[in-house]
C-alpha cells in the first residue's frame, strides 16, 4: 500500500512535530512517514498492524546506542479482511520525549515515553486512557518499554 495515501500532507512538517512536542503533552501523529521504515507487522485479533520507526533511530540502535529522543514508533492498525489490509481502525504512537513521562506516577511511568492513539480521521482518542498503554508496556521495561525492540535491532536496513 502506498504510504502517501495514508499520510497525504507534505513531508517536512512531520519531523518538526516531534521537535516541538511538550513534555507530558500527547505526541502528535506525524503528517508523513518520510524517513521512517516499516520494521514490523503483527496480525492478531482481527487486525493487521504495521509498525514504523525512523531510520536514524534504527541506525542508532544498531550501532549500540539506546533509541534517541525524538524516536517515534507509529503503528497503523487495519481491519484484517481475509489477510488483506482493510480500512484503518486506529493509529498508535509512542514517542521518546526529553523529560517525558514525568507527569506519571513511577508505578506506571514508562521512562521518557509518551503514548497516544488516534482515530482513522487522525483525531486524538481521549476515551482510552494512556495509563492503560503504560500499564501494559511497563512489562517491557528491560527492552526500553517496547515489545518489538529485537525486531528493530535485527531489521535489515536497505
Ligand atoms: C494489553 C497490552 C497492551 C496495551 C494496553 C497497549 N499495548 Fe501497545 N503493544 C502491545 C503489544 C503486545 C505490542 C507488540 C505487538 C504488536 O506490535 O502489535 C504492542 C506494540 C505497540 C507499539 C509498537 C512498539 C512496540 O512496543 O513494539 C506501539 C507504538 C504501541 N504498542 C502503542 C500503544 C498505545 C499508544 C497504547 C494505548 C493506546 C497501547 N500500545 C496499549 C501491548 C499493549
Amino acid at each position: 500500500m502506498e504510504l502517501r495515501n495514508l499520510f497525504p500532507v507534505a513531508g517536512a512538517l512531520g519531523a518538526a512535530f516531534f521537535l516541538i512536542a511538550d513534555a507530558g503533552a500527547a505526541p502528535s501523529l506525524p503528517a508523513s512517514l518520510n524517513g521512517f521504515v516499516h520494521y514490523s507487522t503483527s496480525n492478531y485479533g482481527g487486525k493487521i498492524s504495521d509498525k514504523y520507526v525512523q531510520k536514524t533511530s534504527i541506525q542508532a540502535l544498531q550501532s549500540g546506542k539506546t533509541l534517541p529522543y525524538g524516536t517515534a514508533v507509529v503503528g497503523i492498525e487495519y481491519r484484517d479482511q481475509n489477510g488483506k489490509r482493510g480500512p484503518v481502525l486506529r493509529y498508535i504512537i509512542m514517542e521518546k520525549v526529553r523529560n517525558g513521562g514525568k507527569d506519571y506516577p513511577a508505578s506506571v511511568r514508562n521512562g521518557d515515553w509518551e503514548f497516544a492513539s488516534f482515530t482513522p480521521a487522525r483525531a486524538l482518542i481521549t476515551n482510552d486512557p494512556v495509563t492503560r498503554c503504560l500499564a501494559c508496556h511497563k512489562s517491557q521495561a528491560q527492552s526500553d518499554y517496547l515489545f518489538g525492540l529485537n525486531e528493530m535491532k535485527s531489521y535489515k536496513l536497505k
